[in-house]
């Protein structure tokens, strides 16, 4: 990542518009990366899971990333990268109280698993504790924002903030709006993203707004040519590696974001969208996740990491 965004996130007291306090809902991959990029900007940030178990989870992958980013931001100067460790660190804490986590909260980020029920559970709850100026954000990857937003009363201040995987080194961020979604709101959220060194961009609400409705039929289609046996794993990776300068290559990528993920995306605009050759779930990858395949996490996906 370059350094010059790197420093954006690591600059403290950074005008962020009206937002300084950020309740994280949900310590995963995704919730613990936001957690940290917002940390590193200078917000106060209150994460919130189920149970102890999970927060010390959400402890562990900021720090190990945390190493990296103060690695990289410090390489001559250990005192200052444990510093920035200590300080990142202090603005973050973990709860597992629903209300207590948006008592002074500005902005909530929902990152939770892809479950539509969980989500309206979670944000109805969400309403009714927080105070009347939170925003809330879902950082869902292929549900409506709309849908997710209609159990609030404030859907005025509801939006969708989709961040990237690994979130401390993807300089993206897609700010989605609804119809309902006040001006001032999405306005919020873009300064905001801005101010946490992220370059923002806007989607309406539509299925995988920008990246994910270009890149998820992208990554089918290379596991559909796997399965046809027109070129083998390496070759499809390295040809869109070498061919098209992409950093991983579409099997590499779905290892890394789960192939579990891939095939939940596909399968619910399947659903909702059974006209659409692109969104067709590939039987090569279901079989695999079937297996227990599911990518990097799992030690096997296309790949086997268990050897590395
Ligand atoms: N935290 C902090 N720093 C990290 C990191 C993390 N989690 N992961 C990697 N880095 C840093 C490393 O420390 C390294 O820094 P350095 O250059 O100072 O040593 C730098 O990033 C590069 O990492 P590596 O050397 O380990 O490996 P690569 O050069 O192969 O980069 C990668 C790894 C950044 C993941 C790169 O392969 C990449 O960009 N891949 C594509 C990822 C992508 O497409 N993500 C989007 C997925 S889609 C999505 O998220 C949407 C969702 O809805 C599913």
């Amino acid at each position: 990542m370059a350094t010059r965004a790197l420093l954006i996130q690591s600059r403290r007291h950074f005008s962020n518009g009206a937002i300084q306090n950020v309740t994280m809902v949900g310590g995963g991959l995704m919730g613990s990366g936001i957690a940290q990029v917002a940390a590193q900007a200078g917000n106060n940030v209150t994460i919130l899971e189920v149970g102890q178990e999970q927060l010390k989870n959400a402890q562990n992958i900021i720090g190990q990333s945390l190493g990296r980013v103060a690695k990289r931001l410090h390489k001559d100067d250990p005192n200052a990268a444990n510093k920035f460790i200590e300080e990142t660190t202090s603005r973050i804490q973990g709860v597992t109280d629903l209300a207590r986590s948006v008592e002074n909260s500005d902005l909530v980020v929902e990152a939770v698993v892809e479950n539509m029920e969980l989500k309206h559970k979670i944000f109805k709850e969400l309403d009714e504790a927080a105070p009347q100026k939170t925003l809330f954000a879902s950082n869902t990857s292929s549900l409506s924002i709309a849908e997710i937003g209609s159990v609030v009363q404030r859907k005025d201040r509801f939006g969708g903030l989709h961040f990237f995987n690994p979130v401390p080194v993807m300089r993206l961020l897609e700010v989605i709006r609804t119809p309902d979604t006040s001006e001032q709101t999405h306005q919020t959220l873009m300064r905001w993203g801005k101010s946490i060194g992220k370059t923002c961009v806007t989607c309406k609400d539509t299925p995988g707004f920008i990246v994910n409705r270009l890149l998820v039929p992208y990554l089918a289609e290379a596991a559909r040519m796997l399965e046809r046996g027109d070129a083998t794993a390496e070759d499809i990776d390295t040809a869109m590696k070498l061919g098209a300068g992409h950093p991983m290559g579409p099997l590499e990528l779905l290892d890394y974001t789960g192939l579990d993920t891939g095939v939940f995306i596909m399968e619910g605009w399947h659903r909702k969208y059974p006209d659409n050759p692109l969104f067709k779930p590939v039987e090569l990858q279901k079989k695999l996740v079937a297996q227990g395949r599911l990518g990097r996490k799992s030690g096997r996906g296309f790949y086997d990491y268990r050897k590395l």
